[in-house]
């Protein structure tokens, strides 16, 4: 049954960075974009880098290995746009973000 799992405390992920957390058999990477949370598949389409350690710019991540870029608030490619990443719904409550344990369809 898909749920919301808890990852991380708001302070964990400071505003322009991110973090991979592994959700039952995914690993999905949040990212704080000015305080707004945001959660896509961590590995990239092109040849699995992780995106949580890609260079943040907004609310655009590069990929730390060949730099594809992708939209961390729906997974979209934004050079190219011929392929993307799932996402994932995010909640904030009290301190705790959880993460919906399926992707957005
Ligand atoms: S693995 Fe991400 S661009 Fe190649």
């Amino acid at each position: 049954m898909p749920s919301f799992v808890p990852v991380a405390l708001v302070g964990d992920i400071p505003p322009g960075q991110a973090k991979a957390f592994v959700v039952g058999d995914l690993e999905i990477a949040v990212f704080n974009v000015d305080g707004q949370y945001h959660a896509i598949e961590n590995a990239c389409p092109h040849q699995g880098g992780p995106l949580a350690d890609g260079w943040i710019d907004g609310n655009v991540v590069t990929c730390p290995w060949h730099a594809w870029c992708f939209d961390v608030r729906d997974g979209r490619m934004t050079l190219g746009g011929y392929t993307t990443v799932d996402a994932f719904d995010v909640q904030v409550e009290g301190s705790t973000i959880s993460v919906w344990s399926e992707p957005r369809s």
